[in-house]
């Protein structure tokens, strides 16, 4: 059984949406599991006022709200809560002001002596990445970041912490704490270069998780199992695989995000990450072994060989688009001009549809199409592997003009699982063909529920575990990639924004962009 040593965790940005829908509920129900320790302090930083009571309140709503659960006095809840409850912290606080994170000093220190130990610091960043800068350069200028081997901490919790300092700068030990950072990594090649170096003045490497929740979904983990555990493998090639569709589909639009999302647009704000994280896996080589280290090298490896677009690339290959009001469930939607904090003639991007390239012999002439959007008709995240059609001499007079009879279809979510679509004979006295489905679901197949990625992202970086998180060198990579698309973009005619309905599945010049290789998008 997993079991966590006692860790203190900063939050900055603890007021935020982050940490209400996603990291206090995972906290929650790993206390709830037996997951952390017996002792464990979480310090909420934010901007607005409240009291250390106001704050404990308004977790446990967030908990409430997103577990759908009541917690009643004297309920078995009741007592998990309790345990996280008397360990909540606020540091009200501009990130910019030097006083709060003063203020933190004694505070993790009170945690150390009251432990006897230096436990582990977690700086979790969960704000909008503007931030991540100055909240560095105020760790580091504190010598906050130098953990429990600070000037600041007592060296009684040094001594008893029974560990062997790192030895680094000026013999202070660095071992004892951790970075979170959210996606999305900088905003262009250039800031996540500079964020890098700044990282690495502070922290080194083994102390840095740089998070996107993608990596570590039970569903997009699920890839290597399948993968390199079964004899698909052999088949997962250029040889017998037509294309490769990655969809990640939203109806919902940016809710309260528009100030952020503005500077952002879809292209930085999920294909750089999320997509780019379910492509690796699908197309990465096998490992040697699950350590950190040789799955992220390979995961890094196929990174580093997706071809840059040219201009012309982008000019046919990358769509762009931006919802305009429609309809989604029967309720009429605001376009995205008219959202809250967006500019009424933004040409900020809610859309994108992609073809790229691998350049390595596994995958050398296969298309991977990639399509994100708000606002469309659907919720779904997948991946769509279409294998060629076999040339069968037997049954080429049922071959369908260019139907893919053999598709499988990996669904990240909802309906976790995966389908394998094939031909079968309908039931008859002649050969007649028809497609049928075989499907696998997580929910009848498993009596087990999903790991949410919160959860194992906190578990893991709490066990010191780097496999799921992403690294410099990947997102560099992806960075490049995604700095192909915007030059080629700077450099065409603007759009005529907005290019599609809510509620309708994207663009038209999307649908044209695959059906001019004669192909269409998988739903
Ligand atoms: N939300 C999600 O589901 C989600 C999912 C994946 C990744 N992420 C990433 O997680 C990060 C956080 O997202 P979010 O949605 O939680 O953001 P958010 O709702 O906008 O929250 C921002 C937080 O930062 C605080 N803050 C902002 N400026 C500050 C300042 N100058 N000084 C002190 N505090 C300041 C806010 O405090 P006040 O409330 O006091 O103003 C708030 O707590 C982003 O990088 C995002 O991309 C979010």
């Amino acid at each position: 059984m997993i079991k966590v040593s006692p860790f203190v965790m900063v939050i900055f940005g603890a007021t935020g949406d982050l940490t209400s829908r996603k990291l206090m509920p995972a906290l929650f129900h790993l206390t709830q599991q037996g997951y952390l320790p017996d002792r464990f302090f979480i310090v909420g930083f934010a901007r607005r006022n409240f009291t250390k009571e106001q704050f404990r309140q308004m977790m446990k709503e967030a908990v409430e709200k997103v577990l759908r659960l009541k917690i009643k006095d004297s309920s078995q809840d009741l007592k998990i809560w309790k345990q996280i409850e008397n360990n909540l912290y606020y540091q009200q606080g501009y990130f910019e002001e030097k006083s709060p994170y003063d203020n933190l000093i004694p505070l993790l220190s009170s945690f150390d002596k009251e432990t006897g130990s230096c436990i582990t610091r977690f700086f979790y960043l969960a704000t909008p990445p503007s931030n991540y800068s100055i909240i560095l350069k105020n760790l580091e200028e504190t010598e906050l970041a130098e953990g429990c081997g600070s000037p600041f901490a007592s060296t009684s919790a040094k001594a008893s912490a029974g560990e062997k300092a790192s030895g680094d700068k000026q013999g202070f030990t660095r071992k004892w704490t951790r970075v979170l950072i959210e996606k999305p990594f900088g905003k262009d090649l250039n800031e996540a270069k500079n964020l890098e170096e700044q990282l690495a003045k502070t922290f080194e490497e083994r102390q840095i998780y740089r998070i996107d929740h993608y990596l570590a979904k039970e569903t997009v983990r699920n890839i290597l199992a399948f993968r390199f555990a079964n004899t698909v493998e052999a088949i997962w090639n250029r040889d017998f695989i037509d294309h490769v569709q990655i969809t990640l589909s939203e109806s919902s639009g940016i809710g309260n995000r528009g100030k952020f999302y503005e500077g952002m647009g879809a292209l930085k704000d999920v294909v750089q990450n999320h997509l780019m994280a379910m492509l690796a896996y699908t197309a990465m080589e096998e490992p040697l072994s699950m350590t950190a280290q040789h799955t992220r090298d390979k995961r890094v490896e196929v990174l580093d060989k997706i071809r840059c677009m040219t201009e012309e690339d982008v000019l046919s290959n990358a769509v762009r688009g931006q919802y305009g009001a429609g309809i989604i469930n029967g309720k009429s939607i605001d376009g995205y001009r008219q959202e809250k904090n967006v500019s009424p003639d933004s040409l900020n991007e809610t859309f994108v549809a992609l073809k790229l390239y691998i350049d390595n012999s596994r995958w050398q002439d296969v298309p991977f199409y990639l399509r994100t959007g708000k606002r469309l008709n659907q919720d779904f995240t997948k991946i769509d592997i279409f294998f060629k059609n076999r040339d069968s001499r037997l049954f080429k007079q049922f071959q369908i003009g260019n139907q893919a009879a053999n598709i499988i279809s990996i669904r990240i979510q909802p309906k976790e699982g995966i389908t394998f679509r094939f031909f079968a004979k309908s039931p008859g006295f002649t050969y007649d063909l028809s497609t049928v489905n075989m499907d696998f679901s997580y929910s009848t197949a498993f009596k087990k529920e999903i790991i949410d990625s919160y959860e194992k992202i906190l578990i893991d970086s709490m066990m010191a575990d780097q496999t799921l998180f992403a690294t410099a060198k990947g997102f560099s990579a992806t960075w490049e990639f995604i700095t192909s698309v915007i030059s080629g973009w700077e450099k065409q005619t603007l759009p005529v924004f907005p290019n599609y309905k809510a509620g309708s599945t994207g663009p038209v010049e999307a649908d044209a962009m695959i059906e001019r290789d004669g192909r269409k998008w998988m739903f």
